[in-house]
């Protein structure tokens, strides 16, 4: 029995059929004047509309008191501003579906507003892109309103700052909100190389049968970033790098790697495998846990004297089930690294000696298979495995490598692809609450009782002590990154 697996106080939730999930009618944004809104979600909004997924009117609701044509002008200045070539029929299809709704949150009258605005919807769903601290005060708004009776409710990260936390915020939401209609967002969970880990484990024989301890002989996975915390400080430095991308995205990854084949093909599937995953995941030990913090990161607007906020995360956990028992997964991240890739790294065991092709005296043994997908910021996989070429004088390590950019051409970005699954009720693209209670479960030891943090020089591969964690597996491995992203390896 797995000693470590704690009771999550929400139940798994199956929505009720129909009731939560219809197509939405209406999405109605809160905090359409923020940060979020300006350098995501109209630029997501409108290249959804440029495909043809975009249906349904959009109200946005801010405090600010803007007019129609300010906003419209906000939203092309944005789409712009990330890049996107304007297509101007495109913009005016879009801009016609837009409505703005001036309010203050904690007021009734603005979801009084909201309700007239959006009067003979059935179906809406309501984007919350504000801080946390509102989540509840908006949920009850919009309730006492009478406007969630078959709406969804879309909500951001963070999700509490521990286990303690995220129960607390749930148990507020679910004052007015109940579970199946709550749709929190992972970007991570609209990736590409997400869902390709999954399609890629289950729809190939010759991968799934040697996907377990029988054969795999550690978990990599990295997610390298080369910038640092810039404009960021007052947000980062009471989160820290567990926090911001551990607890959430990194998890996600561990979720789809080590999971069982989802049973059945309901929307639920997928997280109730991801869930049952998470619960045989021990909870991490603090003595496999290493915590970094860059050099210079103390002279950051924001950033507290003497602040002891890592910016670099590497740990071990081992997972208590059949499948996995006995390999660790590690998983390292960090700000200011030497490049920025995430990737998924599967090794295989080391075969015996094969004494094959080799010159007299040469006792040189395969090496390790590895299995890569790389999830941003380019998508693709790669297979490394031990090859003799007839012309070479000896066996080598060769890479066979897939750019999916190659294969399919430009894919659509995370918040576009959650952003229509919100439109359309898929759940599935959603982090559920008994999901997010057991990565804080997993992650509260590391939370109680951090280890010293340990400076780093920017542009390293963090602390090297780091390296003790994974020494009796040979050694971090990779990532894997193409030239045009800071030299090949
Ligand atoms: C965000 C974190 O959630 O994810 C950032 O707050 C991090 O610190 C980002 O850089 C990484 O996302 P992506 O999609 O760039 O890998």
């Amino acid at each position: 029995m797995n000693s470590s697996t704690s009771p999550t106080t929400t139940p798994a939730a199956t929505p009720p059929a129909g009731q939560f999930s219809a197509v939405a009618d209406v999405l109605v944004v809160f905090g359409i004047t923020g940060d979020l809104a300006r350098v995501m979600t109209f630029r997501s909004l409108y290249r959804l509309e440029r495909r043809g997924l975009l249906d349904c009117p959009i109200v946005g609701v801010a405090v600010d008191d803007w007019t129609l044509e300010q906003l419209v002008k906000r939203a092309r200045d944005s789409i712009v501003a990330t890049g996107e070539v304007l297509d101007e029929d495109v913009f005016t299809r879009f801009a016609g579906r837009l409505a703005y709704v001036q309010g203050d949150f904690g007021d009734d009258a603005t979801y009084e507003r909201v309700g007239d605005a959006i009067t003979g919807s059935k179906h809406p769903v309501f984007y919350l892109e504000i801080p946390p601290f509102l989540f509840a005060r908006v949920a009850q708004g919009l309730a006492e309103a009478g406007l969630t009776a078959a709406g969804r409710v879309v909500v951001e990260k963070p999700f509490g700052h521990d286990l303690e936390s995220a129960k607390a915020l749930a148990v507020e939401l679910h004052k007015y909100l109940d579970e199946a209609q709550l749709y929190r967002i992972d970007h991570y969970l609209g990736k590409m190389g997400y869902e390709e880990i999954l399609y890629l484990r289950f729809a190939n024989t010759i991968l799934e049968p040697l996907w377990n301890r029988s054969y795999v002989e550690c978990v990599e996975i990295t997610m390298a970033e080369d910038f640092g915390v810039d404009d960021r400080g007052h947000f980062y430095d009471p989160v820290g790098a567990l926090r911001d991308v551990v607890v959430n995205h990194i998890m996600q990854v561990v979720a789809a790697a080590g999971m069982e084949p989802p049973s059945g093909q309901g929307r639920e599937a997928l997280r109730d495998a991801a869930v049952t995953l998470l619960r045989a995941v021990k909870a991490a030990d603090p003595a496999n846990y290493v915590r970094g913090q860059y050099e210079g990161y103390q002279k950051i607007d924001g950033v507290a004297e003497g602040s002891t906020t890592e910016t670099y995360a590497a740990l071990r956990l081992e997972i208590d089930n059949w499948r996995w028992q006995g390999v660790p997964f590690y998983i390292r991240t960090g700000k200011r690294l030497p490049v920025t890739q995430t990737e998924l790294r599967v090794v295989f065991r080391e075969p015996p000696p094969v004494h094959i092709g080799l010159s007299a005296g040469n006792d040189r043994g395969p090496v390790r298979d590895e299995f890569v997908v790389k999830l941003d910021p380019s998508t693709g996989a790669r297979l490394i495995v031990d090859a003799h070429r007839a012309d070479a004088p000896g066996p080598e390590a060769i890479t066979l490598d897939a750019e999916f950019a190659d294969e399919g051409g430009e894919g659509a970005t995370p918040y576009e692809v959650l952003l229509r699954a919100a439109i359309v009720g898929d759940s599935g693209r959603f982090t559920r609450q008994d999901l997010v209670e057991e990565n804080w479960r997993i992650m509260q030891p590391l939370i109680d009782n951090p280890p010293t943090v340990h400076p780093y020089a920017p542009g390293t591969w963090g602390p090297a002590i780091a390296s003790t964690l994974v020494a009796d597996h040979g050694g971090w491995q990779g990532p894997w990154i193409v030239e045009s992203n800071g030299g090949a390896k």
